[in-house]
């Protein structure tokens, strides 16, 4: 068990395996037991200058359920960045009212210089199209507790892997796993080369493809995006990729009996509702599990690690 204890988390890469291990072992303890109202003396800040559903609620929810109080907002067009705030002094500000700072936003590196001038520490929740470790420390924590390990698995991402942050940093955090890659998309939303870089700089092999269906029959796991609209420069080059990849119920047809569909969420179209009912659909549950994770997070950054049970 390693000690987090006023540790930034930005990328995924600032942890390390062990690290990503202490904080799924005490992931499983809040599953079992969530509620545990350990930090009631403690204030956390949720900063959202992009939107959100899924991270800025279990984030906050995951305060709640420590007995921590939250204060923040969703809509920065509420605070006093409309009257030309800085990043820099918003976050001198916040610090100096919270504990923790868990902040999501628009620029690549913000959270990067966020955590630079903040006094407390700061959780990363996504900055543009660069970074979302705590979603990969719930897709790491879904992917042990659906396949049993997260060793020696066949992992196919498919979609939008140049802008989806998420992807990166599971590429960065499973390499540490020797996962085999196998990376589906369009030739303009190809995996970046620096994550394909990092991961056969950690000895391990890739493949490239542009059909869903060619990875179907090997994968462990699924992992699908949405191409995401508000990333692209040119909506003229959204239009012709925005219906690349929609999975159905058929698609699956031959998959491994474990197999496991995960997605970040939101989906657009690229999941079809029929493959919800099927026993391969694990995004609900993905979500779940990000507040659990997220509660472990929150806790052992706090130095309250040892408090839970
Ligand atoms: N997975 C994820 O980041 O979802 P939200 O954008 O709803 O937070």
């Amino acid at each position: 068990m390693t000690n987090l204890k006023g540790k930034n988390l930005i990328s995924i890469t600032d942890y390390t395996k062990e690290d990503y291990l202490t904080v799924l072992d005490l992931a499983e303890k809040f599953e079992k037991n969530p509620n545990q109202p350990i930090l009631n003396d403690k204030v956390v800040g949720s900063l959202f200058f992009e939107p959100s559903t899924r991270t800025r609620l279990s984030f906050e929810t995951a305060a709640n359920r420590l007995g921590a109080r939250v204060i923040g907002f969703s809509n920065p067009s509420a605070t006093s960045l409309q009257k030309g705030e800085s990043l820099h002094d918003t976050i001198k500000m916040v610090s100096s009212y919270t504990d923790i700072i868990v902040m999501r936003h628009h620029k690549d590196g913000a959270s990067r210089y966020a955590s630079e001038v903040s006094p407390v520490p700061l959780i990363n929740a996504g900055d543009g199209a660069n970074q979302h470790p705590t979603q990969c420390m719930l897709d790491l924590y879904s992917i042990r507790k659906t396949q049993g390990t997260l060793d020696n698995l066949k992992i196919a991402m498919v979609g939008d892997l140049k802008y989806g942050r998420t992807v990166h940093s599971l590429v960065q955090a499973m390499s540490n796993f020797n996962a085999e890659f196998h990376f589906v998309s369009p030739e303009s939303l190809a995996m970046p080369e620096n994550v394909k870089n990092f991961a056969t700089n950690s000895g391990l092999k890739y493949y490239e493809y542009d059909k869903l269906e060619d990875v179907v029959p090997f994968a462990d796991i699924i992992y699908m995006t949405r191409i995401q609209k508000e990333r692209f420069p040119d909506q003229l080059e959204y239009e012709k990729v925005k219906n690349a990849y929609i999975m159905t119920a058929a698609t699956l047809k031959g998959c491994k009996d474990n197999m496991k569909v995960l997605h970040p969420l939101p989906r657009v179209n690229e999941i079809a509702m029929d493959v919800d009912k099927t026993p391969y659909a694990y995004y609900f549950q993905q979500a779940q599990n990000g507040m659990y994770v997220r509660q472990a997070l929150i806790a052992s950054i706090l130095g309250y690690a040892d408090k839970v049970k």
